[in-house]
């Protein structure tokens, strides 16, 4: 609240000052545009800060886990279903390999979807920037033992060996500024963390990235 307060605030006034600027009277129609521009630029980039604050605030917060009994597959159905919007423009295939139609797990769905949209989030991001017409994003799970496996393939623009360690630092991130903030992995991390498993990646250059989760299923 002591960040996101003043945020509101900034945000209402650069609406109104836009406003104030667009019926201003006796200002040349360049300061008029640059001003306009001014303003919703700073409504923009504090919405960001929200946004910001808002993902921080989940990563901070260290709340424990809220465990239930759910089925892993519909879930991570679930979740590519509310990323369909970004894949519109781009056929990408996603592809399913999952070895039963149901895979009761005991974890916190609200979690690992948090995780699931970060990582294909991010692999649509990588197999659109490389440009390919064959775009491909596999989900696999398996049981091993008391844990189950997940692995996240995409044929993107993969992770430069040097980069590999960093992207689990906190604010790094290779994306232009509004595109990017580097929370998404560290947040993944947190997560599994959390849900007593691990999760690592590997890549190559040139040819894509597979992030690795092993999980408890109770
Ligand atoms: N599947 C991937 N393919 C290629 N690079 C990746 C992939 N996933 C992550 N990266 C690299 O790791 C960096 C960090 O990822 P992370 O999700 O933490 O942050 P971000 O995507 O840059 O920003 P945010 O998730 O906060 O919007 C990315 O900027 C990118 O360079
Ligand atoms: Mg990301």
């Amino acid at each position: 609240h002591e960040i996101n307060n003043p945020l509101a605030i900034i945000s209402e006034i650069s609406g109104w000052a836009g406003v104030v600027v667009s019926d201003a009277k006796g200002l040349s129609q360049e300061d008029r545009e640059e001003l306009e521009t001014a303003a919703r630029r700073i409504g923009e980039q504090t919405d960001r800060c929200k946004a910001i604050t808002h993902q921080l605030l989940g990563f901070a917060r260290g709340s424990a886990p809220a465990i239930i009994s759910f089925d892993i597959h519909a879930m991570i159905k679930k979740t590519i279903g509310f990323l369909e919007p970004q894949l519109k423009f781009k056929p990408i295939d996603i592809v399913l390999n999952f070895e039963d139609e149901a895979l009761p797990i005991k974890s916190d769905p609200k979690m690992l979807e948090q995780v699931f949209v970060n990582l294909i989030t991010n692999a649509i991001y990588a197999v659109k920037e490389k440009g390919t017409d064959q775009g491909r994003i596999d989900l696999k799970t398996s049981r091993a033992g008391p844990n189950m496996e997940i692995m996240i393939s995409d044929n993107g623009t993969g992770i430069p060996e040097e980069a590999q360690k960093k992207i689990f630092d906190l604010f790094y991130t290779t994306k232009p500024s509004g595109k990017g903030t580097g929370l998404g992995i560290p947040i993944c991390r947190n997560i599994i963390k959390k849900l007593g498993g691990e999760i690592s990646v590997e890549s190559q250059e040139g040819r894509g990235t597979t992030f690795n989760i092993s999980i408890p299923v109770s």
